[in-house]
């Protein structure tokens, strides 16, 4: 359907001349028809594109499906891809990373050779901890060049690195420490959060009474203020980088393509976060492909990706999918309106962003304060957009296209997900797009929409989205947990990715996302689990029992509410009410924080004791409550 103008139903907008006549991807028909004829052979073309220290013998090993095999016996590092072989190009001297602070008042900027030295300094620094191949690293810092650092540095030496969002608090991050029994955490003192100091060492301090597998804590100042430091257990990063085991090159350790690069803790449906586990080979070439094909980045770009590195957006295309392209990154580390609305559009402006990468929630919440805030300056760099996390609505999508990208920047309406590692629907920027889809599965993939019993769905009916063919930066298991990855993904529809949606497909082909059917809730594209807020309601010695629910949010597309039903001897009261959200809020982190705690005398449930969240739901709404005939008495 590539850049001819064929007739499609709806509203349809067709890609300008200029965007076509520079893609790097001239026709999608033909290359989208080579994929789905030969997947292996496609990815293989990919794949050389990259430096392997030894040649794959295999590009898909399926005979243990679902644990599928990518590029076996291949010897690789994403790091030598990311930052290395760029060294010996004129991307030496390139501008790898530009990253300003919240408050405007610094600006660092990293060529490719510096960003080397940098990753190469940390790298040592982890490696004089004892830390080594397959062992396990947490990051938790805010956003400033050394976590892509400590990221990089990690694959580098083989470590993975697990690392948690530094918006989540001591609850959440000491789940994740103590299950992927880390022997080294990577923080900062803290972070700023719209002016606001987030004391992220002491929220270490607090997780780390309960993670006995930590050694050391490695701690690099961003805001000066004071922390306790634990002798013999803390670091300071600037301490550590004067002492001679910091310089000089670290070796780059030769993995196998199937080694785990990182895991990261995502929500699913009932239960505890899981850790979905990437590789060395499979993700970089994912990644790596996807970017360069979708968002068709090149030498000129400057590439800005909103997304924070402790979510997968932020691995996949703030860090590894940029620098494998070799491309120059802008990272930001505030939010949008901080101090005022217009500051990621002075960003632009002032940095000459050519593609942006954002959320749809993002895209409303700046919608609200008008036209005037992006007109007063020259987004003319911009050339690409693009949104993921959550649906987008056609009016802010149209808002979007018009106020920013000026009618003449497609949008790259990416669908995807913390397991596919990668774009999976996605247009390019040659396909005629429809406001409020993703368009088509990306190259060599097919999607199908099918009903309960796995049966495809008509066109144009709702039903689960689900995966056929394996693709390379596809999870590889739940670490420590691989029962649990064949049960949540592979066993719903044998031979079938469940990917946890509901989704229609158009007349044309084109896919259409409603939403998630399990228990995740998407709260300004941040994926939280209903359970994880529950347990953290639960400590709270009021709570006798809780469900947590996501009902629409103009802004956030979805709010938490809870239904709380309260231990004898307690009344309701609306500063109970707002004791339990701040609670929540410092178990789980300010992004849980419920919208609204509701108390009910006798949650919903089944006879067999599961939460009804269906009938909450309806409720809250107002909406018929369906069929009640498994409720118990
Ligand atoms: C949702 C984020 C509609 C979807 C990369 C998916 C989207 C979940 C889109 C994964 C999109 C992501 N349109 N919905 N373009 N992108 N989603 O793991 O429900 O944080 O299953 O990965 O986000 O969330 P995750």
């Amino acid at each position: 359907m590539s850049a001819r103008q064929v007739e499609l139903e709806g509203e349809v907008y067709y890609p300008p001349q200029e965007v076509i006549q520079q893609a790097v991807l001239k026709d999608w028909d033909a290359l989208a028809e080579f994929a789905q004829r030969d997947l292996e052979g496609f990815w293989a073309k990919e794949a050389e594109e990259l430096v392997w220290f030894q040649k794959w013998e295999k590009v898909l090993d399926a005979s243990q499906a679902p644990f599928y095999k990518w590029f076996v016996g291949g010897k690789v590092n994403i790091a030598y891809n990311a930052v290395d072989r760029h060294l010996l190009t004129f991307r030496k001297n390139k501008l790898a990373l530009i990253w300003e602070a919240e408050d405007g008042k610094s600006e660092r900027t990293f060529s490719y050779y510096a960003l080397n030295r940098e990753v190469n300094r940390m790298a040592n620094i982890i490696k004089s901890m004892g830390v080594g191949k397959g062992d396990r690293v947490t990051i938790y810092m805010g956003r400033i060049p050394e976590i892509v650092f400590a990221m990089l540095a990690c694959a580098k030496i083989g470590a993975i690195h697990s690392v948690v969002f530094g918006g989540f608090s001591v609850d959440a991050l000491q789940g994740r420490i103590a299950d992927s029994e880390s022997k080294l955490v990577i923080t900062c003192d803290g972070a700023y959060q719209n002016g606001k100091l987030v004391e992220l060492k002491r929220i270490v301090d607090e997780a780390l009474k309960h993670c006995p597998t930590v050694e050391n804590v490695i701690v690099v100042k961003r805001t000066g203020h004071d922390v306790p430091m634990e002798s013999m257990r803390d670091h300071w990063y600037h301490d550590m980088c004067a002492l001679p085991i910091a310089n000089g090159k670290c070796p780059t350790e030769e993995m196998d393509a199937e080694d785990p690069l990182f895991i990261l803790y995502t929500s699913g449906s009932t239960g505890k976060p899981k850790a979905i586990l990437h590789t060395h080979g499979g993700y970089m070439v994912g990644t790596y492909a996807t970017l360069k094909y979708v968002f068709d980045i090149n030498d000129e770009d400057r590439f800005w990706c909103t997304a924070d590195p402790g979510w997968i957006t932020g691995h996949s295309y703030l860090v590894y999918g940029p620098f494998l392209n070799g491309a120059t990154v802008f990272m930001f580390e505030g939010g949008p309106a901080y101090p005022y609305p217009n500051r990621w559009w002075q960003l632009i402006e002032r940095f000459g962003i050519t593609i942006f990468y954002t959320a749809p929630t993002a895209i409303r919440g700046l919608m609200r304060f008008g036209e005037a805030w992006p007109n007063k300056h020259d987004l003319s760099s911009l050339r690409l957009l693009g949104t993921v996390g959550e649906p987008i609505n056609p009016e802010a999508w149209k808002w979007f296209y018009r106020v920013i990208g000026k009618e003449r920047c497609p949008i790259m309406d990416t669908w995807w997900q913390t397991e596919t590692g990668a774009f999976m629907i996605t247009p390019t920027p040659v396909v005629p797009l429809k406001p409020g889809s993703g368009t088509r599965p990306f190259f060599g993939q097919v999607a199908e929409i099918v009903d309960e019993q796995g049966n495809p769905v008509p066109d144009g009916s709702e039903g689960y989205l689900v995966l056929t063919r394996p693709w390379p930066s596809m999870l590889r298991t739940i670490y420590k947990d691989p029962e649990r990855y064949v049960s949540q993904y592979w066993s719903k529809y044998p031979g079938k990715y469940m990917t946890g949606d509901s989704a229609r497909r158009d007349k044309d082909g084109y896919f259409w996302i409603i939403g998630r059917v399990d228990d995740v809730i998407k709260v300004s594209g941040h994926r939280l689990g209903t359970a994880e807020i529950e347990s953290a309601l639960i400590t709270h010695p009021a709570v006798a029992e809780s469900a947590a629910i996501g009902l629409p949010h103009e802004v956030k597309g979805q709010a938490i509410y809870c239904f709380v039903q309260l231990k004898p001897g307690f009344a309701p009261s609306e500063e109970l009410g707002e004791e339990l959200r701040q609670h929540v809020a410092r178990h789980m982190g300010p992004i849980a924080r419920p919208e609204e705690v509701r108390f009910i005398d006798k949650l919903p449930k089944t006879r067999s004791g599961k939460i009804m969240r269906r009938v909450l739901k309806a409720r809250a709404q107002g909406l018929p409550e369906g069929d009640l005939s498994t409720l118990e008495e």
